[in-house]
């Protein structure tokens, strides 16, 4: 996380201190480096500049307007599921024509909303969604493109949660039966297939499973070709992982030089998804030390963010790298950073060896930009933190924090009760 760093015992965001950030705008807040995000995009483009290639941020992993922007102002395309996320795209500038669209419960409306908005393909997941979106494309006069989004039975070796292309999981179509869905589908009046899809799971730290699934991806293609189905998009998904503690994940070159290697057989663009890989190092949660409390057993550390503004230690049991904002000479506690939520699962570090924090310290939470802010909630009735988008050496508040009027505003009290 080279864009979060120390000068003079101080961490800064680029060239902003946290604690310049936390003094004006109070705490929690996440803030992200805007040349971070640039640099993952960047790099990861880079490296398939061989071949011909889109790369559709996955939009559920950073969906803050500015953050969208930034990357579409780079050329990049967004990966979409739902009707709202479409809605954030587009109101952020990104090209409709980089847009893919996946998800197995798309509604009708939200159907209506991308064929009208024009986007690259949706990305199916089941017979019946290709039978809707050929009924609702038909009713406005439109083809729509597609991709069937072939589940390869693959092991990703993640966790479970964010495991999807196993037989066992919800997504996609089983790659047996790709073939005869293929022709079903060409044979629809208002569709016209485009493409195939594959997303196998995310936060992968081994490209073997990449490169199986994309074996398996291109044989399908080669076969369609020889049925008389071309497909122009090959999709791989995202799940490209990260490094949040000791993981070594491949880097995008390693990523992919693999991949061309087994797609150079097949003459396709290929599309890519990846979210973690260009968010999560982007950003961090900055909260502060409430109050401190030994017990015979360890040490609680109570903060002002909670398991609702970032979820995922609680629900994955994932780490985050915990850092003090003011460099000290910490001596490690055992313990847990835990936030005010009533419930024991509020927690954003467990039983492990923390910095003996102190009240009014301050707390960076490392590696927090993925799926860290699109999963909190209010929860508790606590207001949404803001968000940071650090440029050099100015900052911008591109979400302000809730208030308590945004907290009950789209409620009503029924005055005949
Ligand atoms: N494409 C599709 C179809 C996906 O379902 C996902 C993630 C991505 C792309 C992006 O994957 P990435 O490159 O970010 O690994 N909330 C979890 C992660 C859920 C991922 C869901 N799908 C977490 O916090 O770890």
């Amino acid at each position: 996380m080279n864009h979060f760093h120390y000068t003079n015992g101080e961490m800064y965001c680029e060239n902003v201190p946290l604690k310049k950030i936390a003094d004006e705008v109070g705490t929690p807040f996440y803030v992200y480096s805007a040349a971070a995000f640039r640099k993952h995009f960047e790099d990861f483009d880079a490296s398939f500049k061989k071949v011909p290639h889109i790369i559709c941020f996955a939009v559920k992993a950073n969906s803050n307007l500015a953050v969208l922007n930034l990357l579409g102002k780079l050329g990049c395309g967004a990966d979409i599921v739902s009707g709202g996320e479409l809605y954030r795209a587009l109101k952020a500038g990104i090209d409709s024509k980089k847009i893919v669209y996946a998800g197995v419960g798309k509604t009708e409306e939200e159907i209506e909303f991308a064929l009208k908005s024009d986007i690259l393909m949706f990305n199916i997941e089941s017979l019946q969604e290709l039978e809707k979106i050929n009924v609702v494309a038909k009713r406005l006069n439109k083809k729509a493109r597609i991709a069937l989004r072939v589940n390869p039975n693959v092991d990703p070796k993640t966790h479970p949660y964010i495991s999807t292309g196993l037989k066992k999981n919800k997504f996609g179509i089983p790659v047996e039966k790709a073939y005869h869905e293929y022709e079903y589908a060409a044979s629809l009046s208002n569709i016209e297939v485009v493409g195939a899809h594959c997303h196998i799971g995310s936060q992968l730290t081994d490209v073997s499973p990449f490169v199986d699934a994309t074996k398996i991806m291109v044989e399908l293609v080669k076969n369609l070709k020889d049925k008389g189905i071309e497909i122009k998009y090959l999709d791989l998904g995202g799940g490209l992982g990260i490094k949040y503690k000791d993981e070594t994940p491949p880097s995008p070159k390693e990523y992919a030089d693999k991949l061309i290697d087994v797609i150079k057989e097949v003459d396709v663009t290929l599309v890519f998804e990846p979210g973690r890989v260009i968010a999560g190092n982007a950003g961090v949660l900055v909260t502060k030390v409430l109050y401190t409390k030994d017990t015979e057993l360890k040490s609680f550390k109570i903060v002002d963010a909670a398991m609702n503004d970032l979820m995922r230690p609680t629900l994955y049991g994932s780490y985050h790298e915990i850092k003090p904002v003011k460099e000290g000479n910490y001596k490690n506690v055992y313990g847990d950073i835990v936030g005010p939520i009533c419930e024991t699962g509020d927690f954003l570090a467990k039983d492990r060896d923390i910095p003996d924090f102190q009240q009014g310290d301050l707390v960076a939470v490392m590696s927090a930009g993925a799926y860290g802010f699109t999963m909190s909630s209010n929860y508790n009735s606590r207001p949404r933190v803001p968000e940071i988008l650090v440029n050099k050496n100015k900052y911008y508040i591109v979400r302000r924090r809730e208030t308590y009027d945004d907290l009950i505003g789209p409620e009503y009290i029924p005055e005949d009760l």
